[in-house]
């Protein structure tokens, strides 16, 4: 199916199948877009964007913030889910009903009924921010799906298999855009190819993603 057959109609839901137990639901969040942008700039106001270091010591292009009961950190000694933002030292703000709906939402379209996020990583790209090929593993619960919502600038997104060595398919998201991937596809590997440049109308030079989990 082509993709950018939908950028200039009005807010259209397709659904196409990466693999099985993953699901591109294309244009599902555009309308609520700007809605959830006034949410997600609430949420960073509190818990703002930061730049990771990986247990590597490589510093993460991507910067993050998160929110709900548990955030997605990562420093010198390790990738761990935290109850606390480790700038403050305070909770994360809370999940705001508008995203915890919308994801919940998205997860039964794909098949996923009763998702409960009790995580939301919200991660900025600027151009050339980039995110290498990886597993979702660090959650409690595997049965529940990850549910990625694309706000802003276009991005590559690359999905592969269960296994490293396997070439992932590329798939461009654009604003709106939600994937849905669980089941046998829960751990399969995925990245973003290097942000390229542009202006959204609502971003500017900026993709905002934001990733549902189960953590705990
Ligand atoms: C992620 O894997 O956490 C983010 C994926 C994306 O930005 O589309
Ligand atoms: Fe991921």
């Amino acid at each position: 199916m082509s993709t950018d057959l939908f950028d200039d109609l009005p807010p259209v839901v397709s659904r196409e199948t990466l693999a099985p137990g993953a699901v591109l639901l294309r244009g599902f969040a555009r309308e609520e877009g700007a809605a959830l942008l006034q949410a997600i700039a609430e949420v960073t106001r509190q818990s703002p964007f930061r730049h990771l270091v990986t247990p590597g010591g490589y510093t993460m292009s991507v910067a993050m913030s998160n929110c709900g009961a548990l955030g997605w950190v990562s420093d010198r000694s390790g990738y761990r889910y935290d109850a606390l933002d480790p700038l403050s030292g305070q909770p994360w703000p809370a999940m705001p009903a508008i995203l915890r709906g919308l994801a919940v939402r998205a997860a039964a379209q794909a098949g996923f009924a009763d998702f409960e996020p009790d995580a939301c990583l919200v991660n900025r790209y600027e151009p050339g921010a980039r995110l290498s090929l990886h597993q979702d593993r660090d959650e409690q619960d595997l049965s529940a799906p990850i549910v990625s919502v694309s706000l802003g600038l276009p991005a590559v997104f690359l999905f592969g298999s269960t296994s490293r060595s396997d070439k992932p398919q590329r798939h461009r998201l654009a604003h709106g855009d939600v994937v849905v991937w669980g089941g046998p596809s829960r751990l399969a590997f995925h990245g973003v190819a290097p942000l390229a440049d542009g202006e959204h109308v609502l971003l500017g030079r900026q993709r905002i993603n934001l990733t549902f989990r189960c953590a705990g």
